[in-house]
C-alpha cells in the first residue's frame, strides 16, 4: 500500500476524551487532509495548507465538497435478522421474539440461505459506513462460518459469537441446543475465528465474542458453564456480549419475567455470576471491559455501578426501543453513572441500519425525556457516541475510532451531493454568527441528514472496501 492524501472536511473527535468532555474534543477542519501511511495508520490530519512536504507527491483524493469522517462502529446488530428489519407481529418484545424472530432465525439452518444472508449483511454494513461491529451471530456454526469468512473476504472489523439458547418457546426449538452442546460450539467457535486473520488479537480484524442470547434463553447451568468458559479466554480478549433490562412491559415484560425467573435483585445479577435465588453467588462473571451489554433501558442504580465499576459498557440502541415499545435509556442518569454509552442499530430490533439515524434517534428521544431529565445532545456528543465511544466499548479505543495519528485508518468518504435533503440543507441552513456554533449546527445537519447513498467510500485500516 502506498500512502495517501485525502481531501475534504474533516470532523472526528480528538484525543481521549471523558464522556462530559466530549464537546471540547470536536475537531473540525473545513479544508482538511487526512494522509494514510503504507501501513494503513493515520499520519496526518490537518489543514490542507499544512501538509508536511514529505506528503506532497503522495497520491491525492480530492473528496471536496465532501465530508470526512471516522468508520460509524455499530455496537449492537444481529446477523440472523438481516431480512427481519420491520418484522410485525404485533406486540412488543418477547411476543416479537416468539412470532417474528425465532422462526426468522431458523432459516439459517439452511447452509445456502444462511450464506447469502452473510453477503447481505456485510453489504448492508459497507453501505452504511459501519467499518466495526458487535455483531449479535446465528445459532448455526455454518451460518457463523459464512459470516466470519465473508467479512474477512470483505476486509471490515467485527466482534461476534454464535447466539446460544438452552431453553425457550417451541418456536425457538431449531435454535435450541443441549448444554454441552451449547459451549463445545461456543469453544470451537472461539478455536477457529478468534484473531483468525492475523493470529494476534493487537492486530487481527476478527474477534469472538460469548453471546447468550438473554438470560430468560439460557439455564442457572449455562450460566454456570459460560462463567467458567469465559474465565478461561478472557486473557485470550475474547468478549461477552447479551441483552439487558430492555423492555418493562407491565405483566409481560422481559425484565419482570427474568428477575422472577431467576429470583434475584437485580437481572444483571444473572450475568454477575449470582444468578441463583436470592441473587446468591452461583458461578463466575460475565462482566468486564470487553463487554456489551445492548439497551440497559430499566437499569437500577446498582446496577450502572457495577457495569461501571466492571468496565462493562452499554449499546444503546433507541431506534429499536421506538419500534418494540422499550422505552427509553435514561440518557443523563446513565452517563452520570460512568459507563461507556455507544450506538447500536440492534437491526433487526430497529429498523434502520445506519448508526447516524440511530444518533437522530438518540436527539430525538432525549430532548423529549421528562422535565429535568431531558436533554439536548451536543452534537459532538452524537458523533462520538457512534464512533470513538464504540470503539472504547469494543476495548479497541486504542486502535481505531478517531483520526489520532498512528491509528489505524478506518474512515468513509460522505458526498451531500447524492442526498439533495443533506446538500441542500448542509447550503441554505441557518448558521450562527458564533463560530462555535456554527460548526456545531454544520456537524449537526450532517449527522441528521446521512442517508445510504451519501456515504459513497468506505476504508478500513486504510483499504478501500468495495460496496459489492
Ligand atoms: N432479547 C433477546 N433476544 C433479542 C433480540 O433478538 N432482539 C432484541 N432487541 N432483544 C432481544
Ligand atoms: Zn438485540
Amino acid at each position: 500500500m502506498v500512502s495517501q492524501v485525502h481531501l475534504g472536511h474533516i470532523f472526528h473527535i480528538a484525543g481521549s476524551p471523558a464522556a462530559r468532555d466530549v464537546p471540547d474534543a470536536l475537531a473540525d477542519v473545513p479544508d482538511g487532509a487526512l494522509i494514510i501511511d503504507d501501513r494503513g495508520r493515520i499520519a496526518f490530519c490537518g489543514t490542507r495548507s499544512d501538509i508536511p512536504d514529505e506528503y506532497r507527491a503522495e497520491k491525492v483524493f480530492d473528496h471536496r465538497p465532501g465530508f470526512l469522517l471516522p468508520g460509524f462502529v455499530d455496537t449492537h446488530v444481529h446477523f440472523p435478522q438481516t431480512f427481519a428489519g420491520d418484522a410485525y407481529g404485533g406486540g412488543q418484545l418477547l411476543e416479537w421474539l416468539e412470532l417474528c424472530i425465532y422462526p426468522a432465525e431458523s432459516r439459517y439452518a439452511e447452509v445456502e440461505f444462511a450464506r447469502s444472508a452473510a453477503a447481505e449483511f456485510c453489504t448492508r454494513r459497507i453501505a452504511a459506513g459501519t467499518t466495526a461491529a458487535m455483531v449479535f451471530g446465528s445459532a448455526f456454526p455454518h451460518a457463523q462460518d459464512a459470516l466470519f469468512a465473508e467479512t474477512r473476504r470483505r476486509g471490515l472489523r467485527m466482534v461476534g459469537g454464535r447466539g446460544i439458547q438452552t431453553t425457550g418457546e417451541p418456536s425457538a426449538a431449531p435454535l435450541i441446543t443441549t448444554e454441552d452442546d451449547a459451549i463445545r460450539l461456543t469453544s470451537e467457535e472461539i478455536d477457529k475465528w478468534h484473531a483468525a486473520d492475523t493470529g494476534d488479537v493487537a492486530t487481527a480484524l476478527l474477534h469472538v465474542a460469548i453471546v447468550p442470547r438473554f438470560s430468560l434463553a439460557v439455564t442457572r447451568r449455562t450460566l454456570d458453564n459460560l462463567g467458567e468458559l469465559y474465565d478461561s479466554v478472557r486473557e485470550r480478549g475474547v468478549y461477552f456480549h447479551t441483552h439487558l433490562n430492555e423492555n418493562n412491559r407491565p405483566g409481560t415484560g422481559e425484565v419482570d419475567t427474568t428477575k422472577h425467573a431467576y429470583g434475584v435483585t437485580t437481572y444483571l445479577d444473572t450475568y454477575d455470576g449470582k444468578f441463583l435465588p436470592g441473587s446468591a453467588v452461583g458461578g463466575k462473571s460475565l462482566l468486564g471491559r470487553r463487554s456489551i451489554l445492548a439497551h440497559c433501558v430499566h437499569c437500577q442504580d446498582v446496577e450502572l455501578a457495577r457495569m461501571a465499576e466492571t468496565g462493562t459498557s452499554v449499546a444503546h440502541c433507541p431506534v429499536s426501543q421506538q419500534f418494540l415499545g422499550s422505552g427509553t435509556m435514561p440518557w443523563k442518569r446513565t452517563l452520570a453513572s460512568g459507563v461507556t454509552v455507544a450506538a447500536g442499530t440492534d437491526y433487526g430490533g430497529g429498523d434502520e441500519w445506519l448508526i447516524p439515524q440511530v444518533l437522530a434517534a438518540a436527539f430525538k428521544v432525549h430532548i423529549s425525556e421528562p422535565g429535568e431529565h431531558g436533554v439536548s445532545m451536543h452534537p459532538a456528543e452524537m458523533l462520538f457516541t457512534g464512533t470513538l465511544a464504540g470503539a472504547r466499548a469494543l476495548d479497541m479505543e486504542n486502535r481505531f475510532g478517531n483520526f489520532d495519528v498512528g491509528k489505524e485508518a478506518d474512515f468513509i468518504v460522505v458526498e451531500p451531493a447524492r442526498v439533495p435533503a443533506l446538500e441542500h440543507t448542509l447550503a441554505q441552513g441557518i448558521r450562527s454568527e458564533d463560530p462555535a456554533l456554527a460548526r456545531d449546527q454544520t456537524l449537526f445537519a450532517l449527522l441528521m441528514g446521512i442517508r445510504e447513498p451519501a456515504i459513497t467510500e468506505v476504508y478500513v485500516q486504510g483499504r478501500r472496501i468495495d460496496v459489492a
